[in-house]
């Protein structure tokens, strides 16, 4: 555990090592938080979980609870907080950690305690600071010149399979939810039992080719991030960097009312969840797209050696995809071990997303893992697979 803990901290620290202080302090967006903030933040969610409530310690600061507590300090005012400089972060994460490491080291993950169960406490905190790398890398996109200490090219050179447009999925009955056993989070439990109709699926994630001869046909408004070249074409431009726009790679930064009016015009629909749970089943996170360091998508159609059992594609990995499901609770859903993860976000607000992007740590996606955000959003790594009926 101590050596997992390490390694999800270097590689925060990695995303964040070409970054400026300014850089750090800068508010891009109000919906994002200053990359400064996720910092101090995933080490005082730490301290909270790891330090105080395992350990039964004080706090280093007991001010700082309150400022990096996420509900109470909404994103759009985080850039104004008396938090942490660039100066003084470093050493509250470290001494964060040393004491998170003392107390790793005297406690027995015990079964009759539910949070040291499976060591769930500890599974926590780094789904935690997983999931911060990904909205820090939602952030990055927005941040001129970013140089990347690390990146991993293969994804974009996956060869790419031909196949049918679209995959058919068997109906009846199918398990859906994460098993009692392993970590998960509270939302994706308990595991039951629903019944579908037979449906058809895209196998691949709908790609920029496709989404172009949309905007051609209807003149919808572009993904986030696009412009028009001048020419008729489109360029994109991320991380301060302008690239045309490639055809062959699955779309992304689409909000869910993009992609529900883009699977409406292509005669199709988008899945519910329980039906992107069904089709994702046999998918591996293995021979996947995940892990941040591709910095982008492998192309629509890559990974077909590692299709889903009823033949899809990257349903793992590369894009989130947008489901039609509001994000509500499953039947006998029981609050584990805090309101304000999931059901605080429950109701017809929210739509679920599904499958985990190039964005998103490996260790942080599994086929259950079910995703939110508002239909109006696309700073995320979000893209569209659609559905349709067995008639
Ligand atoms: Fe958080």
């Amino acid at each position: 555990m101590a050596e997992r803990l390490d390694e999800a901290r270097r590689h925060t620290l990695k995303l964040v090592e070409p970054l400026s202080e300014e850089q750090l302090n800068r508010v891009y967006d109000p919906i994002l938080s200053p990359l400064i903030w996720d910092l101090g933040h995933i080490a005082n969610f730490e301290e909270l979980w790891l330090v105080q409530r395992i350990g039964g310690r004080a706090p280093l600061r007991g001010d700082l609870g309150e400022l990096y507590d996420a509900i109470e300090q909404p994103r759009k005012i985080r850039g104004e907080l008396p938090i942490l400089t660039a100066d003084e972060v470093r050493p509250y994460m470290d001494g964060v950690r040393e004491r998170t490491l003392e107390v790793l080291d005297g406690i027995d993950l015990e079964p009759e305690d539910p949070l040291l169960a499976d060591g769930f406490v500890y599974e926590m905190l780094l789904a935690h600071e997983y999931q911060h790398n990904e909205t820090m890398l939602q952030l990055l996109q927005m941040v001129e010149e970013y140089e990347p200490v690390e990146v991993d090219r293969a994804p974009a050179s996956e060869p790419v399979a031909e196949g049918p447009k679209m995959v058919r999925a068997e109906g009846g009955p199918h398990e859906i939810g994460a098993p009692a056993v392993g970590f998960a989070y509270d939302n994706e439990r308990p595991r039951h039992r629903v019944d579908l109709e037979p449906f058809w699926i895209d196998r691949t994630p709908v790609s920029n080719a496709d989404y172009m001869t949309y905007l051609e046909e209807t003149g919808a408004e572009p993904p986030m991030y696009w412009e028009r070249d001048g020419e008729g074409g489109w360029v994109r431009t991320a991380m301060g960097r302008s690239e045309a726009v490639d055809p062959q790679l699955p779309v992304i930064h689409v909000s869910w009312d993009e992609a529900d009016a883009f699977a409406r015009w292509a005669g199709k629909r988008l899945p519910t969840e329980l039906e992107w749970e069904a089709a994702a089943q046999g998918a591996s996170r293995e021979r996947a797209n995940l892990d941040q360091f591709s910095f982008g998508p492998a192309p629509a159609g890559a990974y077909a050696d590692a299709a889903s059992e009823c033949g899809a594609v990257q349903m793992l990995g590369d894009v989130w995809e947008w489901t039609s499901s509001d994000f509500t609770a499953y039947p006998d859903f029981r609050v584990f071990p805090y309101p304000e993860y999931s059901e605080v976000f429950f109701g017809d607000e929210h739509r679920v997303l599904r499958g985990g992007a190039w964005a998103a740590r490996r260790d942080a996606i599994r086929i259950s893992f079910r995703n939110w955000d508002l239909p109006i959003r696309r700073q995320i790594f979000a893209g569209i697979r659609c559905a349709k009926d067995d008639v």
